[in-house]
């Protein structure tokens, strides 16, 4: 495993809709390790493979202080329900947390990387998380959400 940079707003990769994920081999493997490997080192939630500098739709996130270690591969949100306003932060956007509305709970489809469909249900915290990470893949940041710009 190693660690990959960061890459900060401002740069223009991160607003870019990534592609979906079609080989499910090592060098996926090696890239989900790369970057739950900087997640944790960076000490955030989640992370969008977008802002390790690859378009592809992938996250992870990591709960309960790195006991819960989740990957998503071409995930989508199939169900949302309620609302919830919290501030965020995002690895890519340093020193800036801002509230963000989002649906209290979801449900999120995904492969893990092997290519075996997962099914994600998440609630609050986590369920922000998911829909953050999944935002990154279309180019979205959590600022572009602030409920301060409404
Ligand atoms: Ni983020």
């Amino acid at each position: 495993m190693a660690r990959r940079k960061i890459y900060k707003v401002g740069d223009d990769t991160l607003r870019q809709v990534s592609k979906p994920v079609t080989e499910f081999d090592d060098k996926l493997s090696a890239l989900i390790d790369d970057m739950i490997d900087t997640l944790i080192y960076e000490d955030g939630a989640g992370l969008a493979a977008p802002q390790v500098g690859v378009l592809k739709r992938i996250f992870v996130a990591t709960f309960d202080g790195g006991s819960t270690i989740i990957e998503a591969v071409n995930p989508v949100i199939v169900k949302a329900k309620g609302k919830r306003v919290a501030a965020e932060g995002c690895l890519s956007i340093p020193e800036i947390r801002e509230k963000v509305e989002r649906p209290r709970h979801v449900v999120v489809h995904a492969f893990d990387r092997h290519g075996n469909p997962i099914e994600l249900k998440a609630d609050g915290f986590e369920a922000s998380c998911f829909c953050h990470e999944i935002d990154h893949l279309d180019g979205i940041l959590f600022t572009d959400r602030s409920i301060k710009k409404k």
